[in-house]
């Protein structure tokens, strides 16, 4: 179904929750250095928000554009960047916020990923960083530039081993 396609170039995002949920995304709505918005993907013609496959969850953060490394920068619009939302771990939704480092944290089992360098693991058992999905610019929205950069979510053969959560 339309709700469940991938995310494409030109789809706008909207708040995957809250009381904004829905609503599209500009960059006035993204604080400079965070926290980031988890928000689903939306097609601007036919107005489907792609929010029946969870793998579409991305969380949105605008940082420093100084900050970040040359292969975040390639993925960034305006210091903005988008990453998948689903743990590389065992799939949780990556949900809270390190505000004295800027990371982001899975709750599930404390995977940090730096949201600067390519969403790269810095702390935790995740074995491989978050999927980016390219960004640009389109007025004074981000839209998605492009597919995620590499499969989203649990990836088989990279699961950790010996049991689950
Ligand atoms: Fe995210 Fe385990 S599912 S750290």
């Amino acid at each position: 179904t339309p709700e469940t396609e991938p995310p494409k170039k030109g789809d706008v995002f909207v708040f995957a929750e809250g009381d904004k949920k829905g609503e599209e995304i500009t960059f006035d709505d993204l604080p400079k250095g965070g926290p980031f918005v988890l928000a689903f993907p939306k097609d601007p013609k036919t107005g489907v928000i792609k929010n029946g496959e969870r793998n579409n969850m991305v969380l949105l953060i605008r940082l420093d554009p100084a900050e970040l490394s040359p292969e975040t920068a390639e993925y960034a619009a305006d210091g903005t960047v988008a990453y998948s939302a689903i743990c590389t771990h065992l799939g949780c939704t990556v949900s809270d916020w390190v505000a004295d480092k800027g990371d982001l944290l899975c709750p599930c089992h404390k995977g940090i990923y730096d949201p600067r360098q390519g969403a790269k693991v810095v702390g935790g058992p995740p074995p491989r960083p978050l999927p980016a999905l390219p960004i640009q610019t389109e007025g004074n929205k981000p839209v998605c530039a492009g597919g995620f950069t590499s499969p989203v979510g649990v990836v088989a053969g990279l699961e950790p081993q010996g049991g689950s959560c």
